[in-house]
């Protein structure tokens, strides 16, 4: 069900200064920037082998990530992982019983589809399920 580890979401204030640490220090370069208006978030994707780090900083502090920021301040705010099929991965999981955020796919960063699965079924991980456009 699960192709692999998409990216790593990670709440920043700043895109410019988180990337003075993750692009400047430690060399990892970015490949993608793209403002998400339905997430109220603009994102900046850096490769990182197979994966990815997808930088949030908010663009309204009311939305999603700004009220995140506002709570727990920055770090590490999702994992992505890359499925085949979003709708098969969506009922398996709500089979199994955990609680999603969306009852139907939204549209992402890239153009993917993708859904949230609540932390709370999820030993306290927010877990993003992406399918790639093309598929
Ligand atoms: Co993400």
């Amino acid at each position: 069900m699960i192709r692999k580890l998409d990216h790593i979401g990670i709440a920043v204030r700043s895109i410019d200064e988180a990337l003075r640490a993750y692009r400047d220090g430690l060399g990892i370069s970015c490949n993608h920037r793209e403002t998400v208006e339905e997430q109220q978030v603009e994102t900046a994707f850096l490769r990182v082998g197979e994966t990815h780090l997808e930088l949030l900083e908010p663009t309204d502090p009311e939305g999603p990530v700004g009220r995140y920021l506002e709570r727990r301040g920055e770090g590490v705010h999702h994992l992505c992982f890359e499925v085949e099929d979003l709708e098969a991965a969506m009922d398996r999981c709500r089979e199994a019983g955990l609680r999603l955020i969306d009852s139907r796919p939204r549209r992402g960063a890239q153009g993917k589809r993708v859904a949230f699965l609540h932390p709370k079924s999820t030993h306290g991980v927010l877990i993003e399920l992406s399918q790639a456009s093309g598929d």
